[in-house]
């Protein structure tokens, strides 16, 4: 991070001059640091959705969203994906540099021995009822990871921040199979350290105690890809509601469990569920065009679901590699049978010629593919969600680590612009009007 230049601001209201440091980073726009402007000036910025605010300094991801670029620790993803593994892209984003063999050896060995949870937790799942959403159970496992862990829950620690975060990267595919197997009724399938970490993801969410299970090389190969993609994304929604609870120093499974919630939504890590949902209600290819009118229309709430990204404004980089792999998976696992690709593929290509997604920018993200992926894989519809969770756990526990590890690192407290009532005096019940009247 260099300060070369700076923004000088003149306030028309007061006269007064304000010279703000620009600082520079290795790529991508630099930012002006607005560290005074407060105190100097007495104004706050406005910047609702952080359309233009630089949330943090970080070393992990880089995004150019115009051109479509996403770089974990100045690594393209095309290369990643193409000749990386899940764990060695983690080892990356958690100690900067990829492994050597021994490295990877020695980490992914960790990661493995750490993946079963401890046995009073099964009663958590218990205690949710069947159909509960498996992340609704995902937060509550997860938050209250810490109340089995506390050798890990030293914030101020390196190891103990370290430990903690192989433990969330070992144990979520396991609590997240656990939720899978509570909610269809079937036994909890432990871990088995022999199998990679996602043929081991997939034994317990689909073996059963009574016959053999066979992990199907093209599903363990396509999760993996898939969880690379879903890694980190620089400061979405998830990754900066973990750094603002990390930043007040909760523990870090308290921390991850906030960004579970916040990947939830539709607009997030929700929508590969909300894609598939409405391709299901699209139903045909004859449908296509007025679902496109729904979603062009600014008085109806529907919206192209998997189209769309605050930050690329070119096609999403993930996408066009996972469309590749979603050809490739589906015509293997499912004979290219599944009419939703083709409905997809024609929305798709409905949507691209479109004025109204031309001109807004509006391009297939990665949600748009990979649920139709994991449909082909066999993984229900309401665990879409869940896979998210699972890879970006990695981003997130990489970003908390890196925030926390920061010298001088403050709570982020943003402040607002108050717009309600002004100061006004208490009347007794009795007195008040209804309000309207
Ligand atoms: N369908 C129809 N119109 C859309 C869509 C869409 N999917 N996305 C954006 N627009 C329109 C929007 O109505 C607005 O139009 P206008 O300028 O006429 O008001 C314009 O495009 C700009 O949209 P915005 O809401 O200001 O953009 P944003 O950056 O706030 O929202 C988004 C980004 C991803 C939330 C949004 O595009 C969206 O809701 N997409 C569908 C949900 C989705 O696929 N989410 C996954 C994102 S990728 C994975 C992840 O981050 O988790």
């Amino acid at each position: 991070m260099t300060e070369k230049n700076s923004l000088t601001l003149i306030d028309n209201r007061s006269g007064r001059r304000i010279e703000l440091p620009i600082m520079e980073g290795t790529q991508g726009p630099a930012a002006v640091d607005i560290g005074r402007f407060y105190r100097e000036l007495g104004y706050f910025t406005y910047d609702p959705g952080f359309l233009s605010t630089a949330s943090c300094h970080s070393e992990l991801t880089f995004i150019d969203g115009e051109a479509g670029v996403l770089q974990y620790r100045g690594y393209p993803i095309e290369q990643l994906a193409e000749r990386s593994s899940f764990l060695e892209v983690a080892y990356l984003m958690l100690y900067g540099e990829l492994p050597t063999r021994p490295q990877l050896d020695e980490f992914t060995d960790i990661i493995l021995h750490h993946s079963m949870f401890n046995e009073a937790l099964k009663s958590f799942f218990r205690g949710f009822y069947h159909d509960a959403h498996p992340m609704a159970i995902m937060v509550g496992v997860v938050g209250s990871l810490s109340a089995f862990y506390h050798d890990s829950t030293d914030i101020t620690n390196p190891r103990h921040r370290e430990i903690a975060a192989h433990r969330l990267i070992a144990k979520m595919p396991s609590i997240a199979a656990a939720s899978y197997k509570h909610s269809i009724g079937e036994p909890q399938v432990y871990p088995d350290n022999r199998l990679s970490y996602t043929g081991n993801l997939l034994n317990m969410m689909f073996s059963v105690p009574c016959e053999p299970y066979e992990i199907d090389p093209v599903a363990e190969k396509a999760l993996d890809l898939i969880f690379i993609l879903h890694v980190d994304h620089e400061q979405n929604a998830s990754t900066s509601t973990v750094r603002l609870a990390g930043s007040s120093g909760a523990n870090p499974f308290a921390c991850i469990a906030s960004g579970i919630a916040a990947l939830w939504g539709p607009a997030h890590g929700g929508a590969n569920e909300a894609v598939l949902r409405m391709l299901d209600e699209i139903g045909t290819v004859d449908n296509v065009p007025r679902f496109i009118a729904r979603a062009k229309d600014r008085n109806d709430p529907f919206r192209l679901m998997g189209f769309g990204h605050r930050v690329y404004k070119n096609y999403d980089p993930r996408a066009r590699i996972i469309r590749r792999m979603c050809h490739e998976v589906l015509d293997k696992l499912d004979d290219g049978q599944d009419p939703r690709f083709e409905l997809a593929l024609r929305l798709e290509e409905i949507a691209l010629q479109d004025e109204y997604f031309i001109e807004r920018k509006l391009y297939p993200n990665v949600d748009f593919y990979s649920g139709l992926i994991y449909k082909a894989i066999g993984i229900p519809v309401n665990m879409f969600t869940v896979m998210f969770a699972i890879a970006r756990t990695v981003g997130w526990v990489a970003q908390w680590m890196e925030m926390i590890g920061e010298k001088n690192q403050r709570i982020g407290r943003p402040r607002q612009l108050y717009v309600g009532p002004r100061q006004r005096d208490y009347v007794p019940i009795e007195q008040r009007e209804p309000a309207g009247d």
